[in-house]
C-alpha cells in the first residue's frame, strides 16, 4: 500500500460472553461497538450464541471435526484485526461457555488468537464489576499469544450504573470507558500499520512445536 492511499478501517470483532437475554455484558458490548464505530473502526458485533459449542472432546474432534460454532468463531476472529469481549464473572472466573469456545478455537492451525489484539470488559451487579474474571480470562488468551490490552474496564453495580437508555449514567465513568476503548484502538492502529512498533512486543513463552503440544505454532508475519 502506498503512503497516499487511504487506510482501510480497522476491524473489530465485539461480543458479550453472556447467553442471557437481558445481559449487562451485552449492553456493554453494544456500547463498545458503538464507540468503536464512532471513532472510525469497523465492527462485527457477534453474540455468544454464535460461538456456543458442544463441550470440547478430542475424540469428537478426531472423529467429526470442528462444530460449526467453532468454525464461526475462528472465521470471524480471522476477519478482524482485534477483538473485544465483555464477559460476566462466574465464581471469580471465566464463564464455562466462553472457555469452551476458546478451547475449541485453540485447536485450529494457524491458531487465530495468536498475535491478535484483545480488549477485555466486564459488567456485574457486584461492587468490583467482575474484574477478577477478566484476570482469569487473560490467562488462556495470553497463553494463546493474544495481545491483551493492559487496561481492562469493569462496570460495577451494573444494575444501577446503566441508565434507561442503556448508557453509562455517570459521565466521568462513561468518559473513562470511552478513553479505554480509544487507547486500545490506538494500540491496534500502531501495531497494524506501524510494524516497527510490533517488533517491540516480547514473544509469549509457548512450547516449541511438537506433536504432543500441537496447539503451539511458530510466529507468523501478517501482511496488510
Ligand atoms: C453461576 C454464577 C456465578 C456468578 N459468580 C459471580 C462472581 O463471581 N462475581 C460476580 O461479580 N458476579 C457473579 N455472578 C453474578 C453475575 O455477575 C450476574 O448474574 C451478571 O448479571 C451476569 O452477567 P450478564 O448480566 O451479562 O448475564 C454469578 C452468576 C452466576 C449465574
Amino acid at each position: 500500500m502506498s503512503r497516499s492511499e487511504p487506510r482501510e478501517p480497522l476491524r473489530f470483532l465485539v461480543f458479550s460472553a453472556s447467553l442471557r437475554a437481558a445481559s449487562f455484558n451485552t449492553v456493554l458490548a453494544r456500547l463498545a461497538a458503538a464507540h468503536i464505530e464512532s471513532r472510525g473502526g469497523r465492527v462485527d458485533l457477534a453474540a455468544m450464541q454464535d460461538f456456543d459449542s458442544p463441550s470440547y472432546d478430542a475424540d469428537v474432534q478426531a472423529e467429526r471435526g470442528f462444530p460449526r460454532q467453532a468454525d464461526e468463531f475462528r472465521g470471524r476472529l480471522e476477519q478482524a484485526d482485534a477483538f473485544v469481549i465483555s464477559s460476566p464473572e462466574y465464581n471469580g472466573s471465566i464463564p464455562g461457555v466462553l472457555k469452551n469456545a476458546i478451547d475449541w478455537v485453540s485447536r485450529y492451525q494457524p491458531q487465530p488468537f495468536n498475535e491478535r489484539h484483545g480488549l477485555l470488559l466486564s459488567a456485574s451487579p457486584s461492587m468490583v464489576g467482575g474484574n477478577r474474571g477478566l484476570w482469569a480470562l487473560r490467562v488462556p488468551l495470553e497463553h494463546l499469544g493474544a495481545r491483551i490490552y493492559p487496561d481492562m474496564f469493569s462496570l460495577a453495580q451494573a444494575h444501577h450504573a446503566l441508565d434507561g437508555d442503556g448508557r453509562i449514567a455517570d459521565s466521568s465513568l462513561r468518559d473513562r470507558f470511552e478513553t479505554n476503548i480509544v487507547n486500545f484502538m490506538d494500540q491496534v492502529e500502531a501495531s497494524t500499520n506501524y510494524p516497527c512498533i510490533k517488533r517491540a512486543w516480547v514473544e509469549y513463552l509457548g512450547e516449541h512445536p511438537d506433536p504432543a503440544t500441537d496447539r503451539v505454532q511458530l510466529p507468523r508475519l501478517r501482511s496488510r
